[in-house]
């Protein structure tokens, strides 16, 4: 099934120039990046990001971590691109993330932890629209179009 994910390049991930190593696996994966910025969010809004770990002890903690450098966020579209895309991201803490994913080989510990990304269909759908309005998700033809003979 077509779906779209919400892919966040954490401070980490950015400090550690991770950005392309980051959008490379996602493309060569077979997904289709739609949408794509860095921005500096506010407190507030990382704060909506998160707001289902809300209250949690680690919460003040994380939205500390997010506000120390830019963020990457792009929206990926693609068939099960949602768990494909939690599979390339790996596991929360990286010593427990399988060599080859994100997170087992660029992962610091379980906060700075390089990438984010959507864990459902209905997750993706508030984090997208969290970062993204529609006018910002872009529509073309993918690889199909580019493997095809010039006419
Ligand atoms: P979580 O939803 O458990 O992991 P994932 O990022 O794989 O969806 O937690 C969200 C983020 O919150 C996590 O990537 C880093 C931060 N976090 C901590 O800093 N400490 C913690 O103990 C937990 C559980 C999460
Ligand atoms: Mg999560």
């Amino acid at each position: 099934m077509q779906e779209r994910t919400l892919i966040l390049i954490k401070p980490d991930g950015v400090c550690k120039s991770l950005i392309g190593e980051v959008i490379k696996r996602v493309e060569q994966n077979g997904f289709k990046i739609v949408a794509l910025k860095m921005i500096r969010p506010e407190k507030k809004k990382i704060e909506e990001f998160y707001e289902p770990h809300k209250g949690k002890p680690f919460f003040p903690g994380l939205v500390e971590f997010m506000l120390t450098a830019p963020c990457v966020v792009m929206v990926a579209e693609g068939k099960n691109v949602i768990r494909r895309v939690r599979e390339l991201i790996g596991e929360r803490v990286p010593g427990e993330a399988r060599k080859g994913s994100i997170r087992g080989d660029f992962g610091s510990d379980g906060r700075r932890n390089i990438v984010h990304g959507s864990d459902s269909l209905e997750s993706a759908k508030r984090e997208i629209s969290c970062f993204f309005s529609e006018e910002e998700i872009f529509f073309y033809t993918g690889r199909d179009w580019l493997n095809s003979e010039p006419g």
